[in-house]
């Protein structure tokens, strides 16, 4: 997969370079670029931002930048042709250890771009799960009070445009947003977490919230680990998990237990469990 990131705080995305990411960008699994969108500026001050047509408060961001970036985002050429290429920030695999990148598919070769914005439709692990499989991602970032609309329609003649926002709260800008995006994106990529089940049991995979995890020791400060998980009976884990979650995702998120039961996805145990009569 491919990332490439348009920001007016290239540092910002620096993170991308460390751990998970770092190590999947080692192994040619990930590559990602990020881009300065003040190289498509024409003035002295570099300005990437305009006061809003109709009035109102904050600046807007600029069509003649964002327009120009975007197409040579998508084509690779001119400034996107050399943006800057990051590299892992530390080794984490030896260099024979890299594998082969995968012959090019016949997929939809129309990036997605990705625009973070707390106008969008909600980004939820369900997205995650759909970006995971692109060839490629692009983010643009905006700041102030957003990026003038007409960049967004005009982008669509290249791109499969995608507004998402994190949640109901309102950040200074995009670049956080895509360091979240990015991480719960790129760990979904096969070959990227070490165990495939790490993934496959995660908070959300089945619409629950994952219940609580225990190491050793057995005993800590007089809290036993529950008895079950010493058990040795996978059946009889798996179904203490799935209580567990049932009870936690009832506690904190009860619209998501609802959401199962509408979809017939709880069954006679799972209903005992959550009105407290399971044996
Ligand atoms: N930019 C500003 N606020 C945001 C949010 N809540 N989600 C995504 N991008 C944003």
């Amino acid at each position: 997969m491919r990332l490439d990131v348009i920001t007016i705080f290239p540092e910002y995305l620096d993170p991308l370079r460390h751990a998970l990411l770092g190590r999947a960008i080692e192994r040619g699994i990930l590559d990602v670029a990020v881009h300065d969108l003040r190289s498509w500026t024409h003035d002295v001050h570099k300005a990437v931002d305009d006061t809003p047509y109709g009035g109102g408060p904050g600046m807007v961001m600029k069509p003649t930048v964002w327009g120009p970036a975007l197409d040579d985002v998508a084509a690779l050429t001119g400034p996107a042709a050399d943006g800057l290429r990051l590299d892992s920030a530390h080794p984490h695999v030896a260099a024979d250890d890299v594998p082969e990148p995968d012959a090019p598919g016949g997929r939809d070769d129309r990036p997605v771009l990705v625009v973070p914005t707390p106008a969008g439709r909600p980004f939820t692990q369900a997205t995650a799960e759909r970006w995971a499989t692109e060839e490629r991602l692009v983010f643009a970032c905006g700041r102030y009070e957003g990026i003038d609309q007409r960049v967004f329609e005009d982008a669509g003649e290249r791109y499969r445009v995608e507004e998402v926002s994190l949640g109901d709260y309102v950040l200074i800008g995009g670049e956080v947003a895509v360091l979240v995006m990015a991480e719960a994106v790129v760990r979904l990529i096969p070959g990227v977490l070490g165990n495939r089940r790490s993934h496959e049991e995660d908070s959300f995979q089945d619409g629950l919230l994952e219940g609580p995890s225990y190491t050793k020791p057995r005993v800590w400060r007089d809290r036993e680990v529950p008895a079950v998980l010493l058990s040795g009976d996978h059946a009889k884990v798996d179904r203490w998990r799935r209580d567990q979650a049932l009870l936690r995702t009832a506690a904190v998120r009860p619209e998501l237990v609802e959401a199962l039961e509408h979809d017939g996805r709880l069954d006679g145990h799972d209903r005992s469990v959550l009105e407290g009569t399971a044996e």
